[in-house]
């Protein structure tokens, strides 16, 4: 009975993990905390308030067409809540869409006790229980993110691996409940390393999760991993190409994430959107018949952020607000068939007349 129910949950997992990189398709993150989302709404323009963020977060998953392109979205708490205005709540909004509901599930990232500048992801306390609430809400699966600072002496290895024990407790804890893990571990971008100082970081703690995901006997078949790209920092003098991002990329994760992982979904960190999907797409077209995994995308930022400044609160623009992300979605599916192109983000209508700009 007991051995049934396993082979049954397990099976779910793969099911699940498996739809979430089908078709092309990527994940869309709406998960921002109320503070985080509070500091984007304060950079556009827009009030913060709870009446607010439910109002953008309606108009992200009422986007049409937004399931062709995008399997599963990430929510929040205070969001998978949340409903339409008239009445509708999110999670069934999504499920008549066909697009899978996920949750944030850490509490954040606080002070690491005796690694000044560092950081720990909290949130275990009470996962088991909150893991079996969201299920019933209509969650199939969650997300953890971990952040790894680069500077000088960081990160420590003392940071690297608690991070990394702790989102292998996590995914242990969701695949436990029949939730898919996202399993996030972030080096982030800031700091005026070179690019070979993040693809050897982004390594290490890649191998120090998979270490502690099969000591925790998570199920790699079940889960999906959510790693930084490989990028010079943003304060790095020589910004590599496309291509040379898209290559210390997949080299450092043919390295470091075992083949039974079903996917690789890109968050986007802080890349414009063109950036992006540009480099998702470089990896697709120069390696994708050879990667044992999928190759797609978890974007915020990198989806709603263009949107973001066109709507600034005024129900008039949401129209033009939802077709700014269904085209970030759609650049960012073309990019994991390795068929984006630049000329996707100027279609000709856009275009300047050829002889305003020739001059
Ligand atoms: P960005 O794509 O904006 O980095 O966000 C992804 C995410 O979900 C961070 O946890």
């Amino acid at each position: 009975m007991e051995v049934d129910r396993h082979k049954m949950n397990t099976q779910k997992l793969i099911a699940t993990a498996g739809a979430l990189v089908a078709n092309d398709k990527g994940l869309l993150a709406m998960d921002e905390s109320t503070s985080t989302c509070n500091k984007r709404f304060a950079a556009a323009g827009i009030p913060q308030t709870v009446e607010a963020r439910r109002a953008w977060r309606e108009l992200i998953i009422t986007t049409p067409g937004l399931s062709q392109s995008i399997s599963g979205a990430i929510l929040y708490d205070e969001t998978i809540r949340q409903k339409k205005k008239d009445g509708t709540p999110f999670v069934k909004v999504l499920a008549d869409a066909g697009i899978i509901a996920g949750i944030k599930v850490d509490i954040g990232a606080k002070a690491l006790a005796a690694h000044p500048g560092e950081k720990i992801t909290e949130g275990l306390d009470d996962l088991r229980e909150r893991l079996a609430e969201y299920s019933q809400t209509g969650a199939l699966f969650a997300k953890w993110r971990a952040v790894i600072t680069v500077g000088d002496g960081l990160p420590s290895r003392g940071c690297i691996d608690a991070n990394a024990q702790v989102l292998a407790r996590y995914a242990a804890l969701c695949q436990e409940a029949g939730l898919v893990p996202v399993v996030e571990p972030e080096v982030l971008m800031e700091g005026s390393h070179p690019l070979a100082r993040c693809a050897e970081l982004t390594e290490e703690v890649l191998r120090s999760v998979f270490t502690q995901l099969y000591a925790q006997r998570v199920t790699l078949e079940g889960m999906i991993l959510k790693p930084n790209m490989v990028l010079p920092g943003l304060g790095c003098p020589t910004q590599d190409s496309v291509n040379v991002v898209a290559d210390a990329t997949v080299t450092c994760l043919r390295r470091a994430v075992p083949a039974a992982v079903p996917g690789i979904a890109f968050l986007s960190g802080g890349q414009t959107g063109e950036l992006a999907s540009a480099r998702l797409n470089a990896m697709n077209a120069r390696f994708r018949s050879g990667l044992p995994w999928a190759v797609a995308f978890s974007f915020a930022r990198a989806i709603q952020q263009p949107a973001m400044e066109i709507w600034r609160g005024n129900q008039a623009d949401a129209a033009a607000a939802q077709q700014a992300i269904r085209h970030r979605a759609m650049c960012n599916q073309a990019a994991r068939r390795g068929e984006y192109t630049a000329a996707m983000e100027n279609p000709p209508a856009n275009r300047e007349p050829q002889a305003k700009s020739a001059a």
